[in-house]
């Protein structure tokens, strides 16, 4: 067992239901930066509060809940006040683990612990626990009711807990919407945030807005006085996700949990735990980046013998559909009604034939690709788009000219696995009634991976893709995968909370707008991945598909006005500033070989660290991250910018002193812009050492890809 078990437990506190009210307990991170305080207030209500370094972080803030009876809908005595601490229990654990794979090898997991048992008063009274963990970078705590007489199974009404901002801080916010975080991320004050603005919600798949003054976690903030706030929540199981409702008059923060078909928000039996809800707190931006307090909260891999899962790099039939040369459907223009909503117009030429999908191979193996996805292999596409018909897709039928047997021993050939697609258009039962079959029938044909997709309202039910219903299928998934060796790459579900520390066959996902969205929308803004990685990827890798060469679309269909709003350069950094143990080179064959020497790039890049190096950054503005590949010498650096140009310093004091590198520097050539000139790149080498810095000119919108190999 690696575990260095260092833990111990100093109980200061134990007695029979005794009144706490007005005394503070106070617990400290390790190194002290962090301080929490705990008390119950003269109403008997539970409340917190966070400081770091003295600053204040959360104000007073209300924890607790609103319950109702399953069977009658009749209200429980709320757990928000007239409560007795009934133990208190201080403990501390430092240990260190390795992940299956992830940004570096080995993870420290240090903190501070305080155990609350509250109960109300009386015969009928419920009892629960809080737990606080406080870490270094930042504090997670999570509620508990353990089994007891008076609470068997039982409804979350609402969840009351708050984060009660200093100020009117800077945030860095997507609407919360129930259903899709597909949206551009916003950066506006606390004050100023509307998801009803169709200039804040621009999503062609949104749903339904409940709240305008409610985002989504993770949720970033930049206090005026520089230090960088994170709240999202961590091992999110058998609950809904949680949203946060802004109090535009003192910028106190509560969770609005998203609700059933009904309304309720959750149905739980006791035992039960809610997930861990997190705040991430540093003054330096690139903490925040290198923050693994999320995995920590997460509980560790059930997967005892992981050697099946293997972090891939892959291309497919795939970005040909989202730019119009190809369809889905075997028909070839009879979905054009569908399409013709997300200015998609097929051309009549189904992707997925056997043919393309061997090309697609010869070029994989050729380029040393461990994966080839295709989309629109199996009969349904016809009638999955907006339609919201259950059955449309059964998993184990191919279109006439898609030969599963042929192309699963052409690619065993060839060295290279097919991924399948699981396009369940949010025909959730239907997917779930299927799941066996479907992963038998590709076991059989050699598949190990698949990408599960759930575009549309969720049906039969009306259930929203982040309530506790859709919750639970996401991990259905990633466990009846994990039984076939099966890596899962999810897209459209429920952002993620770290549970791919314990499932890592869940690859990624996307729970966010992806690529895609430049093939087919106004496209994503030029700060879109120096944000996403403060937001989005607190939780856990995404398929985000970079590596777009052929940035004006207009070269697909001459009637899209959009381009892809970065410079060719950063599409190449961007697989380093991603980290994800699943990459796609997105772009079609044909576009990467009109430009092989900056191909290249995405040919030597690795897809699992044995370290990283948060170098520089700031959200919404820039990030300059260096990797060590996992098991390698080899180091790779990425630095992106948004719309304004910049000069990056890169000091190259991580490599082995008195070792001599060759670095190729991928960057955007003098005239390059996003908007303007985004496809002109310059590729330099130079002979590297521990004390080489390099200087590196970001365009408008643009990037710098280095690869830093040991000189043979
Ligand atoms: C949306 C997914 O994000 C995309 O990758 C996929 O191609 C389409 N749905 C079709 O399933
Ligand atoms: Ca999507």
């Amino acid at each position: 067992m690696y575990f260095k078990k260092i833990a111990f437990a100093v109980i200061f506190l134990s007695a029979a239901a005794f009144s706490l009210a007005q005394t503070k307990t106070t617990v400290k991170s390790p190194n002290k930066n962090i301080e929490l305080n705990f008390w119950l207030n003269d109403k008997g209500a539970p409340m917190y509060s966070v400081s770091y370094k003295s600053r204040e972080v959360l104000l007073p803030s209300a924890m607790g809940f609103e319950l109702k009876q399953t069977m009658s809908n009749e209200a429980l005595p709320a757990l928000k006040d007239n409560l007795v601490v009934t133990s208190s229990t201080q403990t501390s654990s430092n240990t260190k683990w390795k992940p299956v794979w992830g940004d570096v090898k080995e993870i420290s997991d240090n903190y501070s612990q305080l155990k609350v048992s509250l109960s109300q008063k009386g015969d009928k009274a419920i009892s629960f626990n809080i737990i606080f963990k406080v870490f270094d970078d930042g504090v997670g705590f999570r509620y508990e009711f353990p089994e007891q007489k008076n609470l068997a199974h039982f409804i979350v009404s609402e969840e009351k807990t708050e984060f009660h901002l200093a100020g009117d801080h800077k945030a860095f916010w997507i609407p919360g919407d129930f259903d899709s975080n597909e949206f551009n991320p916003n950066v506006t004050k606390l004050s100023e945030v509307n998801g009803e603005d169709p200039k804040y919600a621009a999503n062609i798949f949104a749903h339904q807005f409940f709240d305008k003054d409610a985002v989504q976690t993770p949720l970033m903030l930049k206090t005026n006085d520089g230090l960088y706030i994170n709240i999202h929540e961590a091992a999110l199981v058998n609950y809904p996700a949680m949203n946060l409702h802004i109090d535009k008059s003192n910028f106190n923060l509560s969770s609005v949990l998203v609700p059933d078909a009904l309304g309720n928000k959750a149905y739980l039996q006791a035992p039960a735990k809610t997930p861990w809800r997190t705040i991430i707190i540093s003054d330096k931006a690139t903490d925040m980046l290198a923050s693994h307090t999320i995995l920590n909260l997460n509980d560790p891999s059930v997967i005892k013998d992981p050697s099946w899962i293997k972090p891939t790099k892959y291309v497919g039939v795939w970005w040909e559909m989202h730019v119009g040369k190809a369809t889905w459907d075997y028909a070839g223009s009879q979905n054009a009604t569908s399409f013709d909503a997300a200015g998609l117009k097929p051309t009549g030429k189904h992707g997925a034939n056997t043919a393309n999908v061997k090309r697609y191979i010869d070029f994989a193996a050729k380029h040393g690709f461990a994966g080839v996805l295709v989309e629109g292999w199996n009969t349904g596409w016809e009638d999955w788009f907006g339609q919201y018909k259950e059955n449309v897709f059964d998993f184990v039928t191919p279109y006439p000219d898609f030969d599963v047997k042929g192309l699963h021993k052409y690619a065993a050939s060839k060295n290279v696995k097919l991924i399948m697609h699981h396009e369940t258009s949010a025909s959730v039962t239907n997917y779930e009634r299927q799941m066996d079959t479907a992963y038998r029938f590709m076991k059989a044909n050699g598949y190990d991976a698949v990408k599960t997709g759930y575009v549309g309202h969720i049906i039969p039910r009306g259930e929203h893709h982040d309530g506790q219903w859709m919750v639970n299928h996401y991990v259905r998934v990633a466990q009846k995968t994990a039984s076939y060796k099966i890596m899962l790459d999810a897209h459209e579900p429920v952002r993620p909370t770290g549970l791919s520390r314990t499932y890592p066959n869940w690859l990624a996902c996307e729970a966010a707008r992806g690529m895609e969205f430049n093939a087919w929308s106004e496209g994503n803004r030029p700060n879109h991945d120096v944000i996403l990685p403060f937001t989005r990827f607190m939780g856990g890798p995404m398929d985000y598909t970079p590596g777009i060469f052929q940035l004006d679309l207009s070269y697909w269909d001459k009637n899209k006005k959009e381009t892809i709003h970065t410079t060719l350069a950063k599409q190449l950094a961007l697989y380093v500033t991603i980290c994800s143990p699943l990459q796609m080179a997105a772009d079609l064959p044909e576009s990467y070989e009109k430009k092989m020497d900056a191909f290249q790039f995405i040919k030597d890049v690795a897809v699992d660290w044995d370290d990283s190096k948060y170098l520089e950054a700031e959200p919404g503005e820039y990030i300059t991250v260096a990797r060590k590949a996992k098991g390698s010498n080899n180091w790779f650096v990425g630095a992106i910018t948004n719309e304004n140009s910049r000069n990056a310093d890169v000091n190259l004091d991580f490599l082995d002193a008195g070792k001599k590198y060759t670095a190729i520097i991928y960057a955007d050539a003098a005239d390059a812009d996003y908007q303007k000139n985004p496809a002109a790149y310059i590729i330099s080498k130079q002979v590297v050492d521990s004390k080489s810095v390099l200087n590196l000119k970001l365009a408008p919108g643009g990037g710098c890809a280095v690869s830093i190999m040991p000189v043979k």
